[in-house]
């Protein structure tokens, strides 16, 4: 999620240098928060297991695209297999860019609009072991020659807007717009992540362009003008190594095999295409129903890109007030709270619709020690210009969640029992997943060609896997850190 998007490349800059975190009011930052917390630590990957996951993934890459390559299927939807990096800190998925095309992993945030890669000419520490863009091998690259810059909750990035093919779960944008950064601050990149893909709307984008999913939903090129995610759940799963299989993200369709029962649409409120706004309608904890300010103080996003869940501090105080013996975090936890491991906490959100439950595992964000654990709300001022609730991978991990661009609004259903039966199972992590590029879209023009052929993928770089720091790009900090 981006919270300010404005603040001068030059403040940036001066921010970058000092290798602090931006935009950071509260809690504290990641790298103190994690003293204090006793992480379920995941078992190290040794340099074996790394081989062989790289390996097979190079492997695999190459085989799907030698057979993609000669039987050129015409379709309007497709499927991106996720990655959960680090017990549910980040989730990513893979796009390919260029000529001949690519392949980069990247954050998919809904809780942001813009796309941008590491630059092959970043000399920044975050950009250490990442697989970089290099804009001279793409045929088809063309600098915009403008500055780019973006700032997170957790840092930023600055460098300059390009503009290049850019395919993505069986579709293509000719011409899309994406940042090519040569500064990236510490902490925003984690192998073999290369960059973040924004999968909110076009007014809150920095660079100003069309987001590759607005351009792909607003040309016609999907079945249904609708992306989905389904997340799994690896933080109550000790065996859980750095990379698990996380779950899938679907363009143009829904896929039934993954949710029962109705999806339940709430619209954007006011039409305010922007972030993927939702209005918190209800909120209950341990079965009592908890006060929600009317007006835009009820206001959330609904952001992939974050971990946990933000909200107003008299609401959070409220939560945490029905479960005994909880209390305000200090120090390095301001803003969180604290609370017995051997309490079963049930919180359930609404938005208008059906009320949905969060997980225990899920509310039990960290444990601090033998009894102590963290729970996954905490206390956030976001300021006058974005909304007052950031609804994390803490709940989206319990639902099947369908962002719709017309009528534009999201929709939460029940997951299907295949879907929950992927959530802790520990496996190697899906091989890119980026499809031949059944459907061609241009930006500007929005034109569709749905006959053009299946790319040819000859260079798909697949990036070292080396140990993961983490922080979650896209709030004030983030819950699980190294
Ligand atoms: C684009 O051009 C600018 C100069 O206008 C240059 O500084 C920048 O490095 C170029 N970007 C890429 C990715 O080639
Ligand atoms: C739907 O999900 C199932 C289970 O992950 C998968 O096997 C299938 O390929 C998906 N279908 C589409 C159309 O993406
Ligand atoms: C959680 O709380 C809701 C609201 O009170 C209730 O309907 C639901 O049954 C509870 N779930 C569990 C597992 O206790
Ligand atoms: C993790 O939490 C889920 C949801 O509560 C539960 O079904 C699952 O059994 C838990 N897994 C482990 C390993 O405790």
């Amino acid at each position: 999620m981006v919270f300010s998007s404005s603040l001068s490349h030059l403040a940036m800059l001066v921010s970058l240098s000092a290798n602090t975190v931006l935009a950071a009011p509260r809690p504290s930052s990641p790298q103190s928060l994690s003293m204090n917390l006793k992480r379920r630590a995941p078992e190290a990957r040794s340099a074996d297991n790394i081989g062989n996951w790289a390996q097979a993934h190079k492997l695999n890459v190459e085989a799907k695209y030698r057979k993609t390559a000669s039987s050129v299927e015409k379709r309007n939807s497709g499927q991106n297999l996720v990655v959960n990096q680090k017990a549910d800190s980040s989730f990513f998925g893979s796009l390919a860019v260029g000529t001949p095309p690519v392949a980069y992993d990247v954050i998919l945030d809904t809780g942001s609009a813009d796309l941008w890669l590491a630059s092959s000419e970043c000399a920044a520490s975050a950009c250490d072991g990442v697989p970089t863009f290099k804009s001279s091998d793409s045929s088809t690259f063309q600098n915009k020659s403008t500055e780019f810059s973006i700032t997170y909750g957790s840092g930023a990035a600055a460098g300059s807007l390009g503009e290049d093919v850019v395919q993505m779960a069986g579709f293509s944008v000719s011409n899309q717009v994406f940042g090519v950064c040569d500064q990236v601050s510490d902490g925003l990149l984690n192998s073999p992540v290369s960059g973040l893909l924004g999968l909110a709307f076009q007014t809150i984008a920095s660079s100003g362009a069309s987001p590759l999913w607005e351009t792909l939903a607003s040309s016609g090129a999907w079945d249904q003008p609708l992306m989905t995610f389904q997340l799994t759940r690896f933080n109550n799963d000790s065996k859980a190594t750095d990379l698990e299989p996380g779950g899938t993200f679907t363009m143009g369709t829904t896929n039934t095999s993954l949710y029962t029962g109705d999806i339940d649409y709430n619209d954007i409120p006011d039409n305010d295409e922007s972030y993927w706004l939702q209005t918190v309608s209800a909120i209950t904890s341990q079965g009592n129903a908890i006060t929600i300010s009317s007006g835009s103080s009820a206001l959330a996003a609904i952001d992939t890109g974050t971990t946990l869940i933000g909200g107003p501090a008299d609401a959070v105080a409220e939560i945490y007030s029905n479960i005994p013996n909880s209390e305000a975090g200090t120090g390095q936890l301001d803003g969180y709270y604290i609370y017995p491991c051997s309490t079963t906490v049930n919180v359930t959100m609404a938005f208008g619709g059906k009320s949905w439950a969060i997980s225990n595992a899920d509310f039990q964000a960290e444990q601090l020690n033998s009894n102590t654990c963290m729970g996954a709300f905490f206390s956030l001022d976001t300021g006058d210009n974005a909304p007052s609730w950031i609804v994390g991978d803490t709940f989206l991990k319990n639902v099947y969640s369908v962002f719709r661009y017309n009528p534009a609004s999201v929709g939460f259903a029940e997951l299907s029992s295949e879907a929950l039966a992927m959530n802790g199972v520990n496996a190697a992590v899906p091989s890119a997943t980026i499809g031949s590029a059944a459907a061609t879209v241009s930006a500007t023009a929005g034109a569709r060609d749905a006959n053009n052929g299946a790319a040819s993928f000859h260079s798909l770089s697949t990036g070292p896997v080396l140990s993961l720091l983490v922080i979650t790009l896209t709030i004030l900090f983030s819950s699980r850190l190294v």
